[in-house]
Order: structure tokens, then sequence, then C-alpha cells
């Protein structure tokens, strides 16, 4: 007996750490098409605005049943997914609720009447415990202030873009109050300082954030990586594309590679203004994601994820992001340059004008290389070369550094940067790379019809982003898409009045 027992004892304990280092879970997000309140801001009474809220929980209810019943342990929905966006500070308030800190440990289903007026609250801990699954929602917070505090509005009242998180008992479990506000979101207040929203669960570590803290400033964003290492990030986001480089699949899964982290985006369906793209987005690509500008309809997705991304066979190395590009020599033939914008920055660009090359191009202290091959140079599209190195200022102020070759869209090369979402040119190969001073660098690929391309490309540890093998679609950009935090400017939260 003994002689056995040491043995089996041993062989118990690799199988159990080998199991718990390739650890899944099943994760969703639904995007959602928001019932809006109108066309334009009104004013409505408590139980008008419940009534409309019901609605699209109603819709949320559906995907998280599904979801559920599919074996999805948490979901994520998206940023205004409950009463949309069109609101003045004023007609937004009946829609808030008082949200409480998350430490004082409340299942708002088991105690309705704890706080108040807190329907949707307790609405959405229910749909959490009655079918058992993580449930992550955006909603408003609203918390009365006074003369006591210089930075109370005249109103007596802060409001707040908020994100709350129950667990399988129905238990709140986590508040977010909103860092980032987009330039239109007036009816919102800034908190005074960036939350680092994180809890545990027996399938990993979370952070929360919610759009825009993806791009405009370092924190929370990094910090929640970093510091406090989470597995996975919870983003509820209303995303508008903005092509050629910040459509929300190709951002997102940019920045899922980029941070070698686990990415749960849902957004809000509204092909009419643009606004569509969710997935789930890890360190080596995408296993689904949807965009989708024809139908009308909200999407539910699924897929099974690594518990702790760090610990899988395929987490990506770390890269130095200049290593590359620093290493090479003036190889760059004389080339004719030319400017134009991409989402009002000013670009430096070169044309890829043959069939296959190397390109060098600089602007300030980025020097972009690429090398290439078309499968054909085609007479009827146009590619460039191009790099920028500077403070973006236009809908937020955030500092960028970027390489990206892209399809112009046209042949005349003013219209090179301006959006375009079909292509025809296939290419071979390619390996951009550029002298980057940040180590926040997200790599893109995105192809006709707003695809991404997943296993299609990789990047090495020396910043090359380099393709497979020959790409499956003609290419509409392949980018580095590099944040230099440290040349930003102040927090607006700090500027404004
Ligand atoms: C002002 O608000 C603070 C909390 O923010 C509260 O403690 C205080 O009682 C309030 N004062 C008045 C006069 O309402
Ligand atoms: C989650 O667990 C980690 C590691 O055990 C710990 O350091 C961290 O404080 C926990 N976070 C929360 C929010 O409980
Ligand atoms: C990346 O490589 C460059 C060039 O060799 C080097 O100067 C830099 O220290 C490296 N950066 C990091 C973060 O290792
Ligand atoms: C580009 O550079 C690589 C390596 O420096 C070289 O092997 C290749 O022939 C060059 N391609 C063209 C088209 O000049
Ligand atoms: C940024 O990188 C360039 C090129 O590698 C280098 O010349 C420059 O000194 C760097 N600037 C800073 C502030 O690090």
């Amino acid at each position: 007996m003994v002689d056995f027992q040491l043995p089996t004892f041993a062989v118990f304990l690799i199988v159990a750490v080998k199991a718990s280092a390739l650890e899944k879970y099943t994760a969703a997000v639904y995007e959602h098409s928001v019932i809006l309140t109108g066309d334009t801001p009104k004013n409505v009474t408590p139980e008008d605005a419940l009534k409309l809220m019901n609605k699209n929980l109603d819709i949320l209810e559906g995907a998280i049943k599904e979801a559920a019943e599919q074996g999805a342990r948490i979901i994520v929905t998206p940023e205004f997914g409950i009463f949309g966006w069109v609101f003045t500070r004023q007609t937004l308030y009946p829609y808030l609720e008082d949200i409480p800190d998350p430490q004082v440990n409340w299942i708002p289903c088991m105690e309705p009447e704890r706080f108040g007026s807190t329907s949707v609250q307790v609405r959405l801990s229910c749909m959490a415990k009655k079918y058992s699954i993580y449930v992550v929602a955006n909603m408003g917070d609203k918390k009365p202030c006074n003369s006591s505090d210089p930075k109370c509005p005249s109103d007596g009242h802060y409001q707040y873009n908020t994100d709350v998180v129950y667990d399988v008992e129905g238990k709140f479990v986590a508040r977010y109050h909103k860092y980032n506000l987009f330039a239109t979101e007036t009816y919102y207040d800034y908190p005074k300082e960036p939350e680092f929203v994180t809890f545990n669960t027996s399938f990993g570590t979370f952070g929360v954030m919610t759009c825009a803290d993806v791009l405009n400033f370092r924190e929370p964003a990094i910090s929640l990586v970093e510091k406090f290492k989470v597995d996975t990030i919870l983003f509820p986001t209303a995303w508008t594309n903005t092509l050629p480089l910040l459509d929300a699949i190709q951002f997102h899964s940019a920045w899922a590679m980029g941070m070698r982290v686990n990415f749960l985006s849902a957004n809000i369906h509204n092909p009419a203004i643009d606004i569509t793209g969710s997935g789930i987005f890890v360190p080596d690509g995408p296993p689904v994601y949807y965009y989708d500008m024809k139908t009308e309809n909200g999407k539910l997705l699924l897929a099974e994820i690594d518990v702790h991304p760090h610990l899988s066979p395929t987490y990506p190395p770390p890269v130095n992001w200049s290593l590359y590009a620093s290493s090479l020599k003036n190889v760059s033939p004389e080339i004719q340059v030319f400017t134009g914008a991409v989402y009002y920055d000013i670009f430096t660009f070169a044309e890829l004008s043959k069939q296959a090359g190397n390109y060098t191009v600089c602007q300030k202290d980025v020097c972009c290389h690429l090398s290439y091959k078309m499968a054909e140079k085609r007479q009827d599209e146009a590619y460039a070369l191009g790099a920028f190195d500077g403070l973006h200022v236009i809908e937020g102020e955030y500092y960028l550094q970027i390489c990206t070759l892209l399809k112009c869209k046209s042949t005349d090369l003013k219209t090179c940067g301006q959006p375009v979402d079909t292509a025809k040119t296939r290419f071979d190969s390619f390996s951009l790379s550029g002298t980057f001073n940040t180590s926040y660098v997200f790599p893109e690929v995105l192809l006709t019809g707003t695809q991404l391309a997943p296993g299609e490309f990789q990047v090495l540890t020396d910043g090359r982003l380099i393709s497979k093998n020959s790409i499956s679609k003609p290419v509409l950009s392949v980018s580095l898409f590099g944040r230099w935090y440290g040349k930003d400017s102040p927090h607006p939260q700090f500027t404004s009045p």
C-alpha cells in the first residue's frame, strides 16, 4: 500500500498543476441594438424612464439567459445598453440610480428596498442570480453633493457613467465610474480620480473599464494590466468606427495583443451611425468577433478562453518594439513623400509604386520600415506607407506614434488616409516596423470588408509585424499603433472649469 501512495500522489500533483495552467472558461459578449429614448433629449418622469429601461433589459435578459444556457460564466453588455445616449444633463437624471459602494455587501435581488429606488440594479442582480452567471452592465450613478465640495455641480449632484457587475448569487461585486469621458458625454461628470476596479473569481482576475478608457489616457487601462495583473478586461463600449485605424474590432483586438490580456468587448449595434463591432479578444488573436453593417439585430458571441492567459503555451513573449527598426542603417531609397490626414492627424506618406520593395518613411522621431510583396500591382488601387509622431487633438487629446501601410481611398494620392472599406490588392508578404519611443504599441491588420486576420500574422520579439503566409483577403491596412503616454496633455478633469 505504502509503496503505491507516493507515486500516485506525485502523479496527481503534476496533473493538477497542468490542468490549472490550461484552465479555460466560456465568456460571452452581447452586441445590443439599444432602444433609444428618441432623436432629441426630452424630460420624462422616472416611471417613463424605467419603462424604456425595462424594454432594453428585456432584450438583455434574453441574451443573458441564452449565454448561461450555452455555458458562459460571464457576459458583458454594452455601454449605454440600458438607455442610450440622447440626453442633456437634466433629461438624463430620471434614468439614474444611486449605486452604493460594493463593500456594503448587497444582493439587490434579495434586499430590493435596502438602498431606495434601485429597480435597474435589482433587475440586473436577479438576472445574474436566476441564470447563475456574472453579469456586466453599464448604467448611470447619481451622487448628491453640496457647497462643502467646491467641485459640486450647480444642480447638487454628480452623474457618473458607471459599470456594474453581479456574481452568480446576484451579489453586487464591482462598480466602476468611467474616467475618460468622450467629448459628447457632457451630461456626465468625471470622477475625481481614476478608479482601479478589479475582482477575483474561480476563473481569473477581472478588471473593468469603458470605451475611451482604452485610448485616451494611461489610467486606469495600463495599471489594470501591469499593476493589478488582471487576466481579463471587461469592456462595455459604444464605439463609432473610425477607419482607417480606429475601427472597433481592429483597435480592440490590437490592444489585447499589444497588452497581452483577454479583452471582452461588447459594443452597441447601430449601423446607421457606424457603431458595430464586438469580440472576445485574446493575446494571440480573436477566437470570435462580429462586425455587421447590414442587419438591425443584436448578436451574442461566445468563446472558450484561457483563465490565465500568461500561463498558456501560446502566450506571446514581450516585444521590444523599436529593436529591429533602430538596428537598420540608412537603407531608404530616395523617395517622394507627401502628406495626408488620418482622422485629422497629418501623416507623412510614400506611395508603394512597385509590386515589391523596401521603404522607409519618417516623421519626427518615428521612422517606419516596410518590406512587402503584392501578388500583383493593380492600376486601379494605390497603397502608401505612412508615419505619424504627434499629439492627436480632435475628440480627445492623446499622443500617437504610428506606422501604417494602408490603401488610399482612390488612386489620387490626396485621398491617402481617408476611410475606405474595400480592397482588391492581395499581399504575398509584409514586414512593418518602427523606431518607437514607447512600449505601448498595438498591432493591427484589417482586411477588405472590415475583417480581421486571426492567425495570419505575428509580431516578432524585435518589433516586426510580419505576415505568416500570403494573406487570405485583400488588405485595407497593416499598422503599428503606438501610444506615448508620457507626452499626453493633462487630463481634462484638471483643465476644464
Ligand atoms: C454636505 O455633504 C456632506 C457629504 O458630502 C455631508 O456630510 C454634509 O452633511 C452635507 N451638508 C449639508 C449642509 O447638507
Ligand atoms: C485577487 O487575488 C490576488 C491574488 O491572490 C490578490 O493579490 C488581490 O488582492 C485580489 N484582488 C481582489 C480585488 O480581491
Ligand atoms: C529595445 O532595444 C533598444 C535598441 O537596442 C534598446 O536601446 C532598448 O533599451 C530596448 N528596450 C527595452 C525595453 O528593452
Ligand atoms: C528588401 O530588403 C531585403 C533585405 O534587406 C532584401 O532581401 C530584398 O531583396 C529587398 N527587396 C526588394 C524588392 O528590394
Ligand atoms: C525617441 O526615439 C528616437 C529614435 O530612436 C531617439 O532619437 C530619441 O532620442 C527618442 N526620444 C526620447 C525622448 O526618448
